[in-house]
């Protein structure tokens, strides 16, 4: 057989000609001519073609083989578009730095679950269900307190998520639209409630009940940070600088958590579960618990003499050091999200009087620093959006381990609205993928003493 212009030894790699005129592309033999299999090329709104290779393995007795999904595409989806070459995003439609001047989390909320921007009645509606419904069980408490206090908050989200389908068996059933609907207000209204109380168990402060008389970002702060004994108001800059945060971290098409989200939920499990499971892939480093790790990487280079040392070690393949914050799969320009977070640092900072925080010092220096360097430009690597968020929020008063919980109420949103458009796709079926076998051949059980 043909060894292909890549090095896989033995295995024929015919090569795929580009689409042809009439919407397929065609697999050939290269050696015989024969055609292997005859695949559709399907075109989206916007974006890159794609090959339907659903009748690959039928057509020709081959799977296609891509670990990490590096370019293959799990679903159709109406929700949110990447450009990673023009760093551009788009929530149904609408470009992230529109929304995060002129919206709300809440109407950004509306829009992903729906579709559309709503009128003002339809807004207020949606306010109210989703207001009301942010306090939890009771027994959820006794749940939480069986943590220790010492807990990452994230173990605290899988476990207490993963939990309250225990608590709405009456709407878990997914085939249900309304209770789709009824399941997705649930963890969209409760999952900042869930994060203050993980925040409150770990400093063995009294947990604070929502109030519904105040706004989403603002709620959490206030849940976060108020206590029994005295009043507290909510910065206004601070509420709206969470509002911001949540916002940008709403969704992002087929990233690992809501992919995980999907490939959970396309068993039928039901939303809490799913959720939990994203909430658990979100935990990783590499991931949404990014953002912890570029305030842990701010802190141990320290002082800016510290830099060139410390990009040495993560362009050094030898080295497990990253920069953190840097680099996306999708991504190879400035993450947009980036640009709007850094603005956001400013301000925030300024408002607090904090503007020459250390770590904010130590992040633009990096960042200027890394952008001219070879290695990170050749590779096409810029800041994500966990570059700039941890340094808000630290300068929020949240601790660093509570980011990525706060990152999880965020893309809550953008799981629920993804689980829902899984379910109502005809062309889904359960998640299942193939492998490439290179273990043993088929052999006999040798008797321990025989061995
Ligand atoms: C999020 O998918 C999403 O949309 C995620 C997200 C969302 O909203 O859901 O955007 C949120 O998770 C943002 C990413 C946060 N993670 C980090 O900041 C961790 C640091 N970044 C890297 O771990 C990495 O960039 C990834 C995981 C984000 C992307 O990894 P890829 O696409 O698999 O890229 P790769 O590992 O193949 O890297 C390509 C090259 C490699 O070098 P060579 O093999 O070519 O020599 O770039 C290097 C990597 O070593 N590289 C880095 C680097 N990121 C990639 N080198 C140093 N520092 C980095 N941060």
């Amino acid at each position: 057989m043909h060894k292909g212009n890549n090095d896989m030894s033995g295995f024929a790699t015919p090569v795929l000609p580009g689409p042809t005129p009439d919407g397929f592309v065609y697999l050939v033999d290269p050696e015989t001519g024969e055609r292997l299999a005859r695949l559709p090329v399907l075109r989206g709104t916007i974006g890159p073609d794609v090959i339907d290779v659903r009748t690959l393995h039928a057509q020709s007795g081959m799977f296609s083989y891509d670990p990490g999904y590096m370019a293959t595409a799990s679903c159709e989806s109406t929700i949110t578009y990447v450009d990673g070459d023009e760093g551009e995003l788009l929530y149904r439609g609408y470009p992230i730095e529109q929304l995060a001047e002129q919206s709300n989390f809440l109407e950004v909320c509306y829009l992903i679950l729906t579709g559309e921007l709503p009128e003002r009645e339809a807004f207020e509606k949606f306010s109210h269900d989703v207001t009301h419904h942010t306090m939890l069980h009771e027994q959820v408490s006794f749940l939480l307190r069986g943590f220790r206090r010492d807990a990452h908050p994230m173990a605290l989200m899988v476990g207490v998520v993963g939990a309250l389908s225990a608590f709405y068996a009456e709407s878990s059933d997914v085939a249900s639209e309304g209770q789709r609907m009824i399941s997705a207000y649930r963890l969209l209204a409760k999952m900042p409630t869930i994060a203050a109380m993980a925040y409150k168990w770990s400093i063995g402060q009294p947990f604070m009940y929502p109030k519904n008389k105040l706004g989403y970002a603002e709620n959490l702060l206030h849940m976060m940070f108020a206590v029994p004994c005295e009043d507290y108001t909510v910065n206004p800059v601070l509420a709206r600088a969470m509002d911001l945060i949540l916002i940008l971290h709403a969704d992002h098409e087929q990233n690992a958590s809501t992919s995980t989200v999907r490939l959970t939920g396309s068993s039928g499990a039901n939303p809490f579960a799913s959720v939990a499971s994203g909430i658990a892939s979100l935990w990783g480093p590499a991931h949404g618990g990014a953002n912890e790790a570029v305030l842990r990487m701010l802190e141990e280079i320290g002082t800016f003499d510290r830099i060139p040392e410390f990009l040495d070690r993560a362009k050094d393949r030898g080295d497990t050091i990253r920069l953190m914050g840097f680099g996306h799969r999708v991504y190879k320009n400035y993450d947009p999200r980036a640009k709007i977070m850094r603005d956001a640092c400013h301000q925030v900072l300024d408002e607090l009087d904090v503007r020459d925080d250390p770590h904010l010092r130590i992040a633009l220096e990096l960042e200027k620093i890394a952008l001219d360097d070879p290695y990170f430009v050749s590779r096409n690597l810029y800041p994500n959006v966990d570059f700039y968020s941890g340094i808000i929020l630290k300068a929020m008063g949240i601790p660093r381990h509570l980011f990525t919980a706060v990152f999880a109420v965020a893309r809550t949103v953008g799981w629920v609205a993804q689980w829902n458009e899984m379910h109502v796709d005809v062309s889904q079926r359960i998640g299942r993928p193939r492998q490439i076998y290179t273990g043993s051949q088929k052999r006999s059980y040798v008797a321990m003493d025989a061995r």
